[in-house]
């Protein structure tokens, strides 16, 4: 949540800033500032304000002023409404220090009390105008001492997460970053320094990188060809510079209207990223490289635990399904905040994986950092190459789906599953519990995957956006499916939700009788999985039971099912692929008919309302 930016070189800040505020403001939207150092300059210029980064664009547009140095922010609200004020950077009291902050300072209430009692007060309610006063004071008292020794001194009495940038007025070409729990990385260009959240913003000028590790500060200036970099603890390391593989185009909208329709069309290829190098011939089999090490931990567990959160939760589900029929090892999901809180049995001998698009996800890391502690072994399922949960966990699998800047998950989804399913299938092959014609009847149709997502897509498209047209007016919607498929009912549902704030509900097609059916009058839709699998018969009388309520019946079925048009109304159908392999399919129509509502609605469907990509405050 929130991003940042902050740039020192040759280039113009301002413009530079503002480019990678808009590559990063999937992140927050809900406010937008800058400050630089004006060249020549003895004072920062502070430019901020509520609304979205476009407006602060406007606001600037004929600013013309001329600065190479700089940081940039924008917000998702946790301390303080949205308003100019609360928006960030914050500058200190004295004038002689500018931040921007992502993260919470968990005991912002006791130092801005310590700060009162000297006489400092606040002028915003955010916990940052806090911290840079804090700093600022700090430094008061020791003028003589070098930033080596007053950051690490200074956040003794921090508690709470942060990445931040600063400027500091003394120091007219350099920016400070300090990180703990929420990511940075510093760009490393040609006498210049790029740094931001996210690599997004980092991209059009260099690939290479340096991740920020835990408690680490980095002082970045012009005149210095290396960023100096040190602990707020004792620990030092040697910082390796990363090299960034995604390039330009996959970062751009590429013609398409928005990031999340991009990205429903980039399933394809994200599949196939993930398969690529993993499937062998003759004879077939998966390989996982990035789990081999500990492959023998994972063989000897007793039970593997999936974590996640909101879509990758979803995957975790259907994780448990394929990992549970194809290596018959138990299973549980757990969502990452609920597992983390409530004191778990977890002894050396569990397997842990997490599962996160970003790899930031502060309830996912968080959990997982308690398993590690506990000494399990701990795995990630992550898109985000150079994360944190990659970074932090023993061993893991990374899908390779390419940038998701959509708020909406969805070819992070695809890809997840994929991953998970070449996981069940490695498991399942090394513990000896699949059959061998079904697991080769699985790879085989993996390979085709991309293939039939690919026609799913093109093929509905056009149905579906006519079905959006009813869908715009609709208030609830209840998604119905039965094993594999249960949780891409969840799936479906979460998607309407998120991005056209129509209220809609998953279930599994039976428990809809426990409740739910009484929301059911003339023409409620329901949207019904029911995919001519062994759960076809009990599905079909779910949807009579919808039916003679007067709902609106929408079903998902297979290719060539004539006899489902006797039951719904209206017939989505996706290509027969084996049962735990359907929801990879199933779930396209649900994505591209949330596109398409939330669209005719009008919604801000990169950007929905109060939501961020990366939840990286608990
Ligand atoms: O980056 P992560 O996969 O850990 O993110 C988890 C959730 O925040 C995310 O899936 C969220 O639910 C999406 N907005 C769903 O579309």
């Amino acid at each position: 949540m929130c991003g940042i930016v902050a740039y020192t070189g040759f280039r113009q800040a301002v413009p530079l800033l503002l480019e990678g505020l808009k590559r990063l403001e999937y992140r927050g939207y809900d406010s937008a500032g800058l400050a630089v150092i004006s060249e020549g300059g003895k004072h920062f210029c502070v430019y901020k304000q509520a609304g979205k980064v476009s407006a602060l664009a406007r606001a600037l547009e004929t600013n013309g002023i001329s600065a190479r140095v700089g940081i940039a922010h924008t917000r998702w609200a946790t301390h303080g409404i949205p308003n100019d004020i609360n928006a960030h950077p914050h500058l200190s009291y004295d004038g002689e220090i500018v931040i921007v902050h992502n993260g919470i300072i968990e005991n912002y209430a006791s130092l801005r009390q310590r700060l009162e009692e000297k006489g400092i007060s606040c002028r915003s309610d955010t916990d940052t105008e806090v911290l840079v006063n804090w700093i600022a004071w700090y430094r008061q008292q020791h003028p003589q001492k070098p930033w080596r020794e007053i950051l690490p001194e200074a956040f003794r009495a921090v508690e709470g997460t942060f990445g931040i940038a600063m400027l500091v007025r003394s120091m007219p070409d350099v920016v400070i970053l300090v990180r703990r729990f929420s990511p940075l990385l510093i760009g490393i260009g040609q006498g210049e320094y790029i740094a931001a959240s996210d690599a997004t913003a980092i991209i059009p000028y260099t690939r290479r990188v340096i991740h920020l590790e835990e408690d680490e500060v980095a002082i970045l200036s012009t005149s210095r060809t290396d960023p100096e970099i040190f602990s707020l603890r004792e620990k030092q390391r040697t910082p390796q510079v990363e090299y960034i593989e995604w390039d330009l185009a996959t970062i751009e909208r590429g013609g398409y209207p928005h990031y999340m329709l991009k990205e429903i069309f980039e399933q394809p290829q994200a599949i196939r990223d993930c398969m690529r190098g993993r499937i062998r011939q003759e004879p077939l089999e998966v390989r996982l490289g990035g789990i081999s090490s500990v492959m023998d931990r994972i063989l000897a567990a007793r039970r593997l635990t999936l974590l996640g959160c909101g879509t990758s939760w979803h995957a975790a589900l259907v994780g448990e399904y394929l990992i549970e029929q194809l290596a018959r090892v138990p299973v549980e999901v757990e969502y990452a905040s609920e597992f983390r809180y409530r004191n778990p049995v977890i002894t050396p001998e569990d397997v842990i994986i997490g599962i996160s698009q970003s790899g930031e996800t502060a309830d996912t890391l968080g959990a997982l950092r308690m398993a590690k502690e506990r000494g399990a072994l701990v795995l990630g399922i992550t898109n985000v190459v150079g994360s944190s949960i990659p970074r932090e966990t023993h061993a893991g699998i990374y899908i390779h789906a390419g940038p998701e800047i959509g708020v909406a998950s969805t070819k992070a989804f695809t890809a997840q599953l994929t991953a998970l399913s070449l996981f069940a299938l490695h498991l399942g092959a090394s513990r000896y519990s699949i059959d061998r014609n079904l697991h080769d009847t699985l790879i085989e149709n993996l390979i085709e995957m991309p293939d039939l997502v690919n026609e799913t897509i093109h093929s509905l498209n056009p149905q579906v956006q006519a079905l959006a047209e009813k869908f715009a007016s609709v208030s609830n919607v209840l998604y119905l499916g039965r094993g594999y498929n249960f949780p891409v009912a969840l799936e479906g549902a979460l998607k309407l939700k998120e991005i056209s704030y129509i209220h809609a509900e998953g279930y599994p097609a039976a428990e809809m009788k426990h409740g739910p059916i009484a929301l059911i009058d003339e023409g409620m839709p329901v949207i019904v999985i029911a995919l001519r699998d062994s759960l076809y018969e009990k599905v079909i009388g779910n949807i009579q039971e919808v039916r003679s309520r007067g709902g609106w019946v929408i079903a998902i079925a297979t290719t060539g099912d004539k006899e489902i048009c006797h039951y719904a109304q209206e017939v989505l159908y996706v290509p027969e692929v084996p049962e735990p392999l359907s929801p990879m399919l199933t779930v396209l129509p649900m994505q591209l008919l949330a596109y398409y509502t939330a669209v005719i609605r009008g919604c801000d469907v990169d950007q929905p309302r109060n939501l961020a990509k990366s939840v990286t405050v608990e």
